[in-house]
């Protein structure tokens, strides 16, 4: 009886809450869409690409954008959806012998690579446009900042595709490229920015850390030791990150429990690789939620780069490499045994666990039809090739690393979409 007059309004007062909670939810997702869905496609308009500077367009003052983004991709774009397209006006970006910077390991033309029908390919997302790259935009927005490529490689190439792209416009006295142990550091005096890599192939401390001789025959990372080389990272504004083909050692992989100190290196464990490379993962991501400000930082991590070290998986000649490849597969969908997709999917399981947003770049799929961009015999490593290696060229070709320029300059215009048109 006594309650009967009050009913309508606590009916009331639940609406409201149920109201109020919905709106919460609804401003949550609005604000938070782009956190939440880290890896999910974004796009740039026409506008960013025939006006390569747009102003910011801002639409209401609750659209929070990521840091560094100078303006809005469009939505529903997959920029790895798309197609190569033949362009000899606008490629190369850059030619080989105007960056001082490229090591020989990725000097295609000089190291007497025949054909050049690799540099001239762009891409083409479906549903939209890549922003044109603009290095003193930038440098302008890099100003006081750093970013730092972290991995394997791969990595270092995308670094040095980077370092290419914008070192055009400083002039010489005012830029300088230094080593110090694991890290290769590019500085541009001026703007007081600099663009680093630094060499970890797991991410987590291994025995194959020496930037300068890490070709081990049993390769084993240690549980867990992200901070080993995470306190170099500390601080940094910008983080490219890369991790795969070193855990592509067999069907398991080597876990380290103790250290690398002891003496005799014991409690090791075999796991499959799958799992030691989640292990990996969720070590990464503790420290990115740990180290990494939302508000103030970008994550990248870039995706498996594809290898093509067996023709006939591409229905070539039985024996043949990527070597004398030069053209690309013609099947888009074309998938290589050596990206697992089972690691894509760890990589997906983990990262939607992520507080702080991981931009990933999914370069995988619009690689695979790479197999002519890459460095195969027109390279040096330790010295150039020997005779006897350039008369077995099949077998000695690398098909993993890349020429530059060439493919990775792409990946490189991918992250600069991503940075400043999230
Ligand atoms: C590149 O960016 C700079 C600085 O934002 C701007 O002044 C310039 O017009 C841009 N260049 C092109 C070709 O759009
Ligand atoms: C240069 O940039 C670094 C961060 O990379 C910052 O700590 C430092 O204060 C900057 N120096 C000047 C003179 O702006
Ligand atoms: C790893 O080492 C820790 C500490 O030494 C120990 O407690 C743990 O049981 C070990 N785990 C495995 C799987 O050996
Ligand atoms: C491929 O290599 C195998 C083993 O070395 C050899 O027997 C075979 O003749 C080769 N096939 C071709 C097409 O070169
Ligand atoms: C390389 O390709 C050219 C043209 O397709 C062919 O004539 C040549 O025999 C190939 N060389 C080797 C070693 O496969
Ligand atoms: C990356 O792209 C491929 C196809 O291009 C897709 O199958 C895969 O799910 C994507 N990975 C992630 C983590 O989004």
């Amino acid at each position: 009886m006594e309650l009967a007059p009050s009913l309508p309004i606590l009916r009331k007062v639940h609406f409201y809450n149920y109201l109020f909670l919905l709106l919460s939810l609804v401003v949550f997702l609005i604000t938070y869409s782009s956190y939440l869905l880290p890896s999910s496609p974004s796009v740039t308009s026409l506008a960013n690409l025939i006006w390569p500077n747009p102003k910011s367009p801002k639409k209401n003052k609750d659209d929070i954008l990521p840091p560094f983004a100078i303006g809005e991709g469009e939505k529903d774009c997959n920029l790895f959806n798309g197609k190569w397209i033949w362009d000899e006006t606008n490629r190369p970006l850059y030619s080989e012998s105007e960056c001082p910077y490229l090591l020989p390991q990725v000097t295609c033309q000089e190291h007497g690579r025949p054909d050049k029908d690799y540099l001239y390919w762009r891409w083409q997302p479906n549903d939209c446009l890549i922003p044109r790259f603009n290095a003193s935009l930038m440098l302008e927005n890099l100003r006081g900042k750093r970013m730092m490529f972290v991995g394997d490689s791969l990595n270092r190439g995308q670094f040095n595709s980077m370092v290419c792209l914008l070192h055009k416009i400083v002039p010489n006295d005012a830029k300088s490229l230094d080593k110090v142990n694991s890290l290769v550091i590019f500085t541009v005096k001026d703007y007081n920015a600099t663009i680093e890599f630094y060499w970890a192939p797991f991410l987590l401390e291994s025995n194959a850390d020496s930037p300068w001789k890490h070709t081990v025959p049993n390769r084993i990372v240690r549980k867990n030791s992200i901070d080993t080389h995470g306190k170099y990272w500390k601080g940094v504004d910008i983080l490219v990150f890369n991790t795969y083909i070193w855990w592509m050692s067999g069907r398991t992989f080597k876990i380290l429990n103790g250290t690398f100190d002891d003496d005799n290196i014991k409690d090791i464990e075999d796991l499959p690789t799958s799992d030691a490379y989640r292990m990996g993962m969720k070590n990464l991501l503790r420290w990115i939620n740990k180290n990494m400000d939302p508000k103030r930082n970008r994550v990248f991590f870039t995706s498996m780069s594809p290898s093509h070290a067996w023709s006939k998986e591409w229905g070539g000649d039985p024996n043949g490499s990527c070597y004398n490849e030069t053209k690309m597969i013609e099947d888009p969908n074309y998938w290589g045994s050596d990206s697992r997709k089972s690691i894509m999917l760890v990589i997906k399981e983990e990262f939607s666990k992520s507080k702080v947003p991981i931009t990933f770049l999914n370069i995988t799929q619009l690689s695979m039809p790479r197999r002519d961009a890459h460095t195969s015999i027109y390279k040096e490593r330790m010295g150039p090739l020997s005779p006897q290696e350039k008369a077995k060229p099949a077998s000695y070709a690398d098909c993993i690393h890349w020429c530059l320029p060439g493919l990775q300059d792409v990946w490189n215009e991918l992250l600069y979409a991503k940075l400043f048109y999230p």
